[in-house]
């Protein structure tokens, strides 16, 4: 076994910073050559049983070898389920970016996004996060209040107005009493903000190390697993919030990875309530409702006040593994359950008892994510969860058990192996593109043929003087049909005439095809972007006629050659990107 990489030692997200991947395009989309979203690898499809929606989700390269793993290019996507792109956000964020939404902030539909660095040792980020409009422009960069760098994790807009995000604080203090040596010395306080997003006033700060001692963790100091507490970059990260919501009755719902603990933080004081899970549970945990290392906690049920003799509901995603991601185990990891499970947990406070109401298993009993993940319930009923470092989606029904009724891999080919994905969410989204309409026009490549994406009408001929139009519109949901337009000249008799025809959108990128009279030559091709009622949105530039470009071969998932995965996933062989796609269209060129 060939000696780990300085970068498989590391936790998630410390890729990011390993990796010095260049910007890679594919040619998914002829109109749009210079992107490359992921390719949704679908083996449930939805079959008309999922909720109305699109994918939200911001999936990054996984760790290790350079240029080994997806996706070519990290940044926030809308997608359909059919996997199709609605929005790259690819060129939107400068830096990394995740737990990518949709949410409304005093009356409008926004979008937002964690936008920052990573620390390459803890997996914790340090930045802000970014709102967009419908537009897709920037309105608002929220920092954390009294100067400091929010963390990555959570981020919710509560009542269209305010937010509630984590820090992540390492302080020096005596550690002795948990096991530590005189130079261990660095833990970290799990701080978390509710900021009015307007004015970034900070309204509410909680931090762990006033109310949840060391001592509740599920990883010890003397262990290492979660620091070792040499240093403000090791600092012992004993509790590790990553999930913060509040609830009607002014109380805050906390997830502590690092203790295996939910908590109710007291929104006026700061104490703890209640603790479900971990060292010190306030419940008597039923059947199968222990969890460990979870992500996502939410309230099901309200979240109204709720006096002491009724039952409150929440769902949270159940990792029940901790243990760095490339590793392959060994002492270090811990196991509570073969795989990862989502989870609705009924809380009795008259009884104290905690108990399972339903359970959401992966596809085959096979997904165990070490790291991330996230579990979001449907208007409908259904139950979104995103398992984390295994860079996959699943959608479940909740009517007959819990059904999966879509699966899929954020990525296909290679590509796949290792991506990974904070969280997933479903949303429906209206945006408008900032961008100009992208069309490519050219004429077919000889022996007919026009790509796997052309709209090929029956008894249309391919000939010479034929032209594939591809027309896309990065973010747009509203246009309806394209119009084409474009000046046909007769070869003959040199007689210039007008045409146009509307052609019904497709999808992210429409295929069209022009076919004159024989020898005649078209020119200065324009679309027109048709919404509701016949409305113009916008207007391409006019664009001439091409020949079809070698390189604009369809998209083919990528195979892993010359090197075998293993569950881990890393060899360290050949990078792979040179055997790929991108090597089937240089022999082309030939
Ligand atoms: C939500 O915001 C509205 C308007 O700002 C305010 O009246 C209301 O009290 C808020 N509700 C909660 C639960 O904070
Ligand atoms: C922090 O501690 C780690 C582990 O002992 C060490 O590798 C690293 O260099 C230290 N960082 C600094 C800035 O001293
Ligand atoms: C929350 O804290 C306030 C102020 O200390 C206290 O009056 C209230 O009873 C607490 N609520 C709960 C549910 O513990
Ligand atoms: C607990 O989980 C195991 C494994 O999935 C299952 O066989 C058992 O039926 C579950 N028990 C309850 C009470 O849910
Ligand atoms: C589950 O197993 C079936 C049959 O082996 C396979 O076709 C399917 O792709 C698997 N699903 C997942 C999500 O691994
Ligand atoms: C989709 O995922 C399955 C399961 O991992 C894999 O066997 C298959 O090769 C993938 N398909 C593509 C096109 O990448
Ligand atoms: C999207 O809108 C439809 C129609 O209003 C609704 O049924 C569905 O639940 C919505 N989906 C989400 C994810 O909010």
């Amino acid at each position: 076994m060939p000696a780990p990489t300085r970068c498989q030692a590391l936790t998630w997200l410390a890729a990011a910073t390993c990796l010095l991947q260049p910007v890679q395009a594919d040619g998914t989309y002829r109109s749009r050559p210079d992107l490359s979203p992921p390719h949704l690898n679908i083996t449930i499809p939805c079959d008309g049983r999922c909720e109305a929606g699109y994918l939200f989700v911001a999936p990054f390269t996984g760790y290790a070898d350079p240029v080994d793993h997806g996706p070519l290019q990290a940044a926030p996507y809308i997608l359909t389920d059919e996997g199709d792109l609605v929005w790259s956000g690819f060129t939107y964020f400068s830096t990394w970016s995740g737990n990518f939404q949709a949410a409304r902030w005093r009356g409008r539909d926004v979008l937002f996004s964690f936008e920052g660095a990573h620390n390459s040792l803890h997996g914790h980020g340090h930045g802000h996060h970014t709102f967009l409009d419908q537009d897709y422009q920037t309105i608002r960069e929220l920092r954390a209040g009294h100067n400091m760098l929010s963390d990555k994790h959570e981020f919710i807009v509560l009542n269209e107005t305010t937010a509630l995000f984590q820090i992540y604080h390492p302080i020096q203090m005596d550690l002795s009493a948990y096991g530590g040596t005189p130079e261990q010395t660095w833990i970290v306080d799990a701080r978390f903000q509710e900021v009015d997003i307007e004015t970034g006033k900070v309204l509410f700060e909680w931090r762990s190390l006033d109310w949840a001692s060391p001592d509740e963790t599920a990883l010890p100091l003397p262990l290492g697993q979660a620091g070792i507490g040499h240093n403000s970059s090791t600092a012992w990260d004993y509790f590790h919030i990553n999930s913060i919501t509040k609830g009607d009755d002014g109380h805050y719902l906390v997830s502590a990875r690092h203790a295996s603990t939910v908590l109710k933080v007291n929104g006026t004081d700061g104490s703890v309530i209640w603790r479900l899970g971990g060292h010190k549970s306030d419940f008597e945990l039923g059947p199968n409702v222990t969890f460990g290392f979870q992500h996502h906690a939410r309230y099901l049920s309200g979240g109204d006040p709720v006096p002491l003799s009724t039952t409150e509901v929440i769902s949270l995603f159940d990792n029940s593994v901790y243990g760095s991601e490339s590793a392959g185990g060994g002492d270090k990891e811990v196991h509570l359950f073969p795989w990862s499970r989502g989870k609705y947990i009924e809380l009795d406070h008259a009884a104290k008892k905690a108990t399972l109401v339903k359970t959401f298993h992966p596809p085959n009993h096979s997904i165990l994510a070490k790291s991330q993940g996230s579990l979001q319930t449907l208007p409908r009923g259904n139950a979104l969860i995103n398992w984390g470092s295994e860079g996959q989606i699943t959608e479940f029904s909740t009517e007959a058990g819990e059904q999966p009724i879509f699966h899929a891999f954020l990525d296909s080919g290679f590509l796949q192996d290792k991506l990974q994905n904070y969280r997933a969410f479903r949303y429906n989204w209206t945006g408008f593109s900032p961008e100009t309409i992208a069309v490519v026009a050219e004429h077919p490549r000889p022996g007919g043929g026009g790509g796997a994406q052309l709209d090929y009408h029956e008894g249309d001929q391919v000939d010479s003087s034929a032209v594939n139009v591809y027309v896309s519109w990065n973010g747009d949901t509203v246009t309806k049909s394209w119009r084409l337009s474009w000046s046909q000249e007769d070869s003959s008799t040199a007689v210039v005439t007008q045409h146009a025809r509307e052609y019904k959108r497709t999808g992210f990128e429409t295929a069209m095809r022009i076919q004159p009279s024989t020898r005649a030559l078209v020119s200065g091709v324009r679309v027109e972007a048709i919404g509701d009622h016949g409305r113009v949105l916008s207007v391409s530039d006019p664009v001439e006629v091409g020949p079809a470009a070698p390189w604009t071969q369809p998209w083919q998932p990528r195979e892993r050659k010359g090197a075998s995965a293993s569950f881990d996933g890393h060899n360290n062989q050949q990078p792979l990107l040179a055997v790929g796609g991108r090597a089937v269209r240089g022999n082309i060129f030939k």
